[in-house]
């Protein structure tokens, strides 16, 4: 039998509905969106409405919207075209130390390059305070990136409170709203940011697309440099088999929002109950409340990664983060939230998604509690 999956953050299947609406750029529909024909208008008019798809799920213009390979370009884009378009305003960035790898590791990129970044703590619970960013703005900060939820306890960040400071002080404001979307209400005029990332497989398109929202007024500096497609924004051909998945995966995820996150939230408080109930030495990471409504990461006393790899045959779930890690290594997230090192080794991180049933929930308590058991003996 394959293994139980519950770790939808890392991906998520390709919704069938989503790879219905790719067939036929897969199979008839090949034109080039740039070319005058007949063949090129098809493809372009399904971009247009695959931008209008993706504006109306988080309530931005259409035209804000560019096409990207996915959640790291997007940050990439986002972090990079701004602080470079506009380093002569200032040289100082601040972001959090909870961030995804494809923002801290953009961040130390722009450190090499005369660029300050103030990385700020987080609390027990995963949280940024309002109060330290406020605290953090120098007279060099030009941008500040913090994501609307993490990847791996799935705290949620005040983005709007946030956002306002930085508004206040006319500084650019970016979520990596990659986890969040989908799963939490995403919606730029509540947001009031400038910049947001997109993942694709994170809301059942496929693997390798994304957007970012780019708020109207807001300098880039390219990083691909080419013929003038997607706004004279992105070079290259549009990728326009999966510009049309994302397309219709926003359609969806805007039109079923209410279902998916109460069953999501169901099959996660499921989990949880049932395994607080069958194993008494297990810690719950993240916010309480404040936190994604399908992540349970969870810490097993005194576990290792023995455990870990026992579950994972049955249970496939996350260690640490599973786009980037597959080692025991504490996680920075972890560690940053001062999760005590006994509890913090045996972190699994669960997260659910549409299609958890619970049958599946069930059987995961079951497993867990068995493997957990033949551990301690
Ligand atoms: C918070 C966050 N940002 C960015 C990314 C990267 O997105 P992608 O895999 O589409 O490049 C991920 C992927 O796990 C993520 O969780």
């Amino acid at each position: 039998m394959e293994p139980i999956y519950l770790d939808y953050n890392a991906t998520t299947p390709v919704d069938p509905q989503v790879a219905d609406a790719m067939m036929p750029l897969l199979k008839q529909q090949f034109g080039n969106p740039s070319s005058s024909h007949w063949f090129g208008i098809l493809t372009r008019k399904a971009v247009i409405y695959a931008r209008e798809q993706v504006a109306k799920l988080i309530n931005c213009k259409p035209e804000e919207i560019i096409f990207t390979s996915g959640g790291t370009e997007s940050n990439n884009y986002a972090l990079r075209g701004y602080a470079f378009a506009n380093s002569h305003k200032g040289n100082h960035i601040i972001t959090s130390a909870i961030e995804h790898p494809a923002i801290i590791e953009v961040c130390k990129y722009l450190e090499e390059h005369n660029f300050k970044v103030t990385y700020l703590p987080v609390d027990k619970n995963g949280l940024v305070s309002v109060r330290s960013v406020q605290k953090a703005i120098t007279q060099d900060t030009i941008l500040i990136s913090i994501m609307q939820a993490n990847n791996e306890v799935g705290t949620i960040q005040p983005i709007s409170e946030i956002a306002e400071i930085a508004n206040e002080n006319g500084i650019c404001m970016h979520t990596d709203a990659a986890q969040s979307l989908g799963k939490i209400p995403v919606d730029i005029s509540d947001l009031n940011v400038d910049l947001l990332s997109i993942a694709g497989h994170k809301i059942y398109a496929p693997k390798g697309i994304g957007a970012l929202y780019i708020k109207n007024g807001i300098k880039l500096e390219k990083l691909m440099f080419g013929a003038k497609q997607e706004n004279n924004c992105r070079a290259g051909t549009e990728n326009i088999l999966e510009i049309v998945g994302l397309g219709k995966a926003c359609e969806i995820a805007k039109r079923d929002f209410s279902e998916n996150h109460d069953h999501m939230k169901k099959m996660r408080d499921r989990l949880w109950t049932g395994l607080v109930s069958e194993i008494p030495d297990i810690r719950l990471n993240g916010h309480p409340e404040k936190r994604l409504p399908n992540t349970l990461n969870v810490s097993f006393l005194n576990m290792n990664e023995y455990f870990q790899l026992s579950l994972f045959l049955e249970i496939a779930a996350s260690a640490g983060a599973a786009c980037h890690a597959n080692n025991a290594s504490l996680s920075y997230v972890l560690e940053a939230m001062n999760v005590p090192i006994e509890y913090a080794m045996g972190t699994i991180r669960f997260s659910t998604g549409k299609m958890t049933t619970q049958k599946e929930i069930d059987y995961a308590i079951i497993k867990i509690t068995e493997i957990y058991n033949t551990q301690i003996r």
